[in-house]
This record gives C-alpha cells, structure tokens and sequence, in this order.
C-alpha cells in the first residue's frame, strides 16, 4: 500500500479517488483535516477497504512513526500542505509550520522507516514530495516557461515555505541517499476545488450574484491544468521518476486571469443562465495581492520526454467539466461556505473594496 498525506484536500483527493481507480492498491490517508480538508471529498470510498483514513497532523513525530510502522507503506506521496497564498500573506506561521516543519518530520520518520527496511523494499521505496511552480518566482512577458533547472526564487510566505521544504528534501536524498522524486507542477483546477482559489470562487460569487474580485488589472498569468492530468503525472513520476530529480508538471496552457474569469462567465451563461444578465457584469477590480507575481509558464518537456506524460485536457474540455461539476454540487459548495469560510472572505476582500 501506499501512504497519503493530505487526502482530504482538493488534489490529495483527487489523487486518492483517481489512484484506487486506476491501480486498486489500496492507500492509507493521513490528513489534519483542516478548513480545507474534507471527508466529502471522498465519499465515494466510503466502506471500501482499500481507503483507510487517518486523522493527524504530520508534524506529530509519534504519530507518523506509529502509522509507518503498523501500515508499512511501500511509498509516501506528499501532499499535505496550507496551500493558500493569500492566507500566507495574512498569517504565515501556519505556512512555516505544515509545509517547513512537516515535511522535515516527515522526512525524518521516513529516514527512519527506510532505513530498517530488508534491502528489496529498500531499493523500491520512494518519497514523493508534491511541490509547485511558485518556488521558480515570476517570469516577465517574453521570458522562457520554467525547466527544473530554473533558479529558485519565492517571493510568498507561501512559496518560500514550499522552497524550504523542497531543499529539505533534496537534501535527505543527497546526504542519507532517501529515494526522493519532486514534481513542481502550475495551478490546478477541477472538482473538490476549496471556493477561496480563483476558479470556485468565481463560480461561486458568479451563481451567488455576488462581485467577482479581481486583483490588480488582471492581465496576472497562470498556467492552468487540470487535477485529472496531474494525478496521472503524479502516478508516472511514482512508477518510472527517478530518485533525486525533480519534474515540472504542467499544461502548456498560459492564460491572464481576466480571461479565464470571462471564460466561467461564458459557460455559466450557456449552463445556468443568470436572471439578472450576463454574469460577466459582476466582474470587479480589485486592490491587488501583496507581491503578486506576474506570470508563471512551466517546460514539462522533461516528465513528456523521460516519463511519455502529457496533458489529457485542453483547457477548453477541462473547464466545461468543471463548471457542469460545480452546478452538480451545489450541495458541496453550501457545506464547505461554513462560518470559518465567511470569516475569511471578510478578512480577504473586505480590505480591498
Ligand atoms: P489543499 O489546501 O486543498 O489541501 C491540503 C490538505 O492538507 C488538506 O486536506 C489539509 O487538511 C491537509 N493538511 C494541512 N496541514 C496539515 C498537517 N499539518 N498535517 C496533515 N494534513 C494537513 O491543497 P491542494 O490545493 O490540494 O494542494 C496539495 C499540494 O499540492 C500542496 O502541497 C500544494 O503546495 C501543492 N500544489 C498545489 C497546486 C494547486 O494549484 N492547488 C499546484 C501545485 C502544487
Ligand atoms: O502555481 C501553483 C499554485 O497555484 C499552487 O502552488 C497554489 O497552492 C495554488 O493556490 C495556486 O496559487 P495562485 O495564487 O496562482 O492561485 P489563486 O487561485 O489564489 O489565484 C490565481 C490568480 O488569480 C492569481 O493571479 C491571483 C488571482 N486572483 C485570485 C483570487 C483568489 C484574483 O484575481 N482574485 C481572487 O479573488
């Protein structure tokens, strides 16, 4: 089996529901259950034996000592993370905590496990450190996209705590010998997408008729994938990456923010259209991200090249899914808008208006 930490947020869940599908081995979920991990998000598992969940933080030593001994994974995919950059900019520490000091536990109870293991477990164990784009820093209009070899340079709490817990990990791999593989992959979008990142939130505002804030003028560009894609990168790199190389993973798919807002506007006008006119009149600038860094493009020639993995969606097809995901969930959407979510939206954009 497999161990999994943050199953219960937007990709780990993703990725738990996709890998149980694909290969069947069965994989043991450990996740703090956060504001943005859900149990919902993995309903369809529900009384099959192969998901086992664990509720925990990954920064417990004893905890994760005591999961690795009873379950004896034959491999860790981490994903658990705070994962929000503007959450960062309001309050870091929790940053530093997860993503710096929890992957530094895990990676040394991991070192521990290892390092007791008989020689062929040994040699077909791996650690696969879930990271992002972000710990590159941001390209100007005609700079190249990213390769693995780009320079590291954050400029969030968020990024610069993903920075820190990637060189954690190179290094266990480069001094202990730990079999470590990286994947710095773009921005996610897909079903179970917690409604504080651009994508749910649009939708969200949008169907609640609600302003849809834009920071800055817009013209901010990501490159979008969908979660299905990087799930199945994610499996490629676990089968054949090998140990102490990082992958970029990403979908070969640039765009501003103002056009993807327009998109889901367009979309939501042909699915669900509004009352009160096209949603598109909600659109709102806003004051900007602290920091906001201007664009992100990745190179994923290396995972194509040595691994054969590329995207399965345009963005044309992803998003369609998408949005039709959402208007099916709107169940989803209302339990997840809890109090703490509205709290946050205060915090958030209230500032900004
Ligand atoms: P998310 O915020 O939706 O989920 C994070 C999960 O981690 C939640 O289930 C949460 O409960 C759990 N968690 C948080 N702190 C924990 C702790 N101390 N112990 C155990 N569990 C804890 O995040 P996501 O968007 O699914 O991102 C998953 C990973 O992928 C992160 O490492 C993130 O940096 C990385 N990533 C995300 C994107 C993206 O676009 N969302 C892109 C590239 C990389
Ligand atoms: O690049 C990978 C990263 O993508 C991941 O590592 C992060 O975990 C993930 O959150 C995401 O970070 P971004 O900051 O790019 O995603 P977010 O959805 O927060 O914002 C996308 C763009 O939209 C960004 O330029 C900021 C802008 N934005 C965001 C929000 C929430 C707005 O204009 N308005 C908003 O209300």
């Amino acid at each position: 089996m497999i161990l999994v930490t943050g199953g219960a947020g937007f990709i780990g869940a993703n990725f738990v529901l996709d890998w149980i599908a694909a290969t069947g081995e069965p994989v043991v979920n450990f996740d703090k259950l956060t504001y943005a991990g859900n149990l919902e998000n993995l309903a369809a598992l529900n009384g099959d034996a192969r998901h086992v969940f664990f509720r925990g933080d990954i920064c417990d030593r004893a905890l994760v000592d005591a999961l690795l001994t009873q379950h004896r994974p034959r491999a860790i995919v981490h994903f658990a993370a705070e994962s929000h950059v503007d959450r960062s900019i309001h309050g870091p520490g929790e940053f530093m905590r997860t993503n710096v000091e929890g992957t530094f536990t895990l990676l040394e109870a991991t070192r521990a496990y290892w390092g007791e293991l008989a020689d062929d477990a040994k040699e077909g164990f791996r650690f696969l450190h879930v990271s992002t784009d972000e710990v590159y820093g941001s390209l100007g209009p005609n700079d190249a996209p990213f390769t693995e070899t780009h320079a590291y340079e954050p400029n969030s709490p968020y990024s610069a705590s993903k920075a820190a817990s990637d060189h954690l990990v190179r290094a266990w791999h480069h001094t202990y010998g730990l079999p470590v593989l990286t994947t710095n992959c773009s921005n996610n979008y897909g079903p179970y997408q917690f409604p504080e990142k651009l994508i749910p939130l649009v939708m969200a505002n949008a169907l609640a008729g609600k302003p849809l804030p834009i920071y800055g003028d817009g013209m901010n560009v990501r490159d979008w994938l969908y979660v299905g894609d990087h799930c199945a990168a994610i499996r490629a790199v676990l089968a054949g990456g090998r140990c102490g190389e990082t992958y970029n993973i990403g979908g070969w798919n640039e765009m501003p923010n103002l056009v993807i807002v327009k998109t889901i506007c367009a979309l939501l006008d042909e699915m669900r259209p509004g009352a009160a006119g096209k949603y598109e009149q909600l659109m709102t600038f806003v004051k900007d991200r602290p920091g906001h860094d201007r664009r992100y493009a990745i190179d994923a020639r290396k995972i194509e090249r040595e691994l054969g993995w590329r995207p399965a969606e345009t963005f044309e097809t992803g998003i369609r899914k998408t949005v039709r995901w959402y208007l099916e969930h709107q169940d989803w959407v209302a339990h997840v808008q809890s109090g703490a979510y509205r709290e946050w939206v205060t915090k958030n954009y209230g500032a900004r208006e």
